[in-house]
């Protein structure tokens, strides 16, 4: 991929994100978005959220839009709920397959998305390996279109940061005064970096990463967190723990990588793990899980488990931030 200069990129890609009228026009990371503006997409998304058993929330505020979803990496949850959640809101959708598109004959990602943009698609949905793709293509499409960070690298998976959040403040009420604790591969993990960077903005101000050496975020990648080797350290009086599966397919060097066994033991979210952790503690994960590797099946599917809301919340989480970049696409042309 020729992306031109990645390290520029993601030094403005911030500051891409807003219109010169400071509404958010594409969503690329939450480092730098206001509390104020992250408040507000989730109290949309609470709007777009139904009793279990009804149907589920429509409208037809993006009816005549149309969202590509172009997930250069695999995904269940992401690209799911991106497509229900356009679909809900009245637009076209549509989900390009990837391993039989003309990118795998040797098409740019621009002339990729040139193209689509000539098929009046608006939103772009952008899923990639390489770290800096979702800004490179932010910085070329036309004035109208907004671009969707749907999992970056290890940089970036704002929507997700998004709807952990949500989940959090809908079992914990406010942020300021809660214990969060984040499990596992935190170096390789965008949902780290995502999710901690709204827990920060929004007022946590205990924020624990929990992993082997070999796992430890970088120095300063999460200023204000608390960097710790020891489970039960980490996980004592937590408010809430999330989960992270080992990123397998983003570990150059499995030197210093812990075997299954002795991971689950030190590292692994279980029934005994989380008895140092609050009574009314609950259990996150981003998903995909390794059950019996990162988190025991017993505790994922126990009382203390959020992980279905948090996938009901992703789609509510991915209507509001369509509904948000498009109501005001109309003054963008
Ligand atoms: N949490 C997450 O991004 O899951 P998918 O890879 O299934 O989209």
């Amino acid at each position: 991929m020729n992306v031109a200069d990645p390290t520029t990129i993601l030094a403005d890609e911030a500051s891409l994100q807003l219109d010169a009228q400071g509404n958010l026009r594409h969503l690329l990371t939450l480092k730098g978005l206001e509390k104020g503006l992250l408040t507000e997409i989730l109290d949309d998304a609470e709007t777009y959220l139904t009793p279990p058993g009804s149907p589920p929330a429509r409208s037809r505020s993006l009816a005549g839009r149309t969202v590509a979803n172009l997930f250069f990496e695999p995904s269940t949850r992401t690209r799911a709920s991106f497509d229900l959640a356009g679909k809900r809101l009245g637009a076209d959708v549509l989900n390009l397959d990837v391993n039989t598109s003309s990118r795998k004959k040797g098409e740019s990602i621009l002339d990729t998305i040139y193209t689509l943009e000539a098929m009046q698609v608006d939103v772009m949905v952008v899923r990639d390996a390489s770290a800096g793709v979702p800004a490179y293509i932010a910085r070329h499409v036309l004035d109208h279109v907004s671009i969707l960070n749907a999992g970056e690298s290890d940089v970036s998976h704002p929507t997700q940061g998004l709807l952990d959040v949500l989940t959090i403040r809908q079992l914990k009420g406010e942020f300021t005064g809660l214990s969060v604790a984040i499990v596992g591969d935190i170096r390789h993990s965008r949902v780290a970096m995502s999710t901690s960077q709204a827990l920060m903005t929004l007022g946590v101000e205990d924020l624990r990463l929990i992993s082997p050496p070999a796992f430890a975020p970088v120095p300063d990648a999460i200023p204000g967190a608390r960097i710790v080797d020891n489970l039960e350290e980490g996980l004592a009086d937590a408010d809430a723990v999330m989960a992270l599966r080992i990123q397998r397919e983003r570990i150059g060097n499995l030197d210093g990588v812990p075997g299954i066994d002795e991971y689950f033991a030190n590292y692994g979210i279980s029934q005994e793990s989380m008895k140092v952790a609050k009574p009314d503690a609950i259990v996150m994960h981003p998903g995909p899980m390794n059950r019996g590797i990162e988190i025991e099946g017993a505790i994922a599917d126990g009382p203390r488990s959020v992980i279905t809301r948090q996938v009901t919340n992703g789609v509510a989480v991915r209507m509001a931030v369509l509904d948000r970049v498009t109501s005001t696409m109309a003054n963008r042309r």
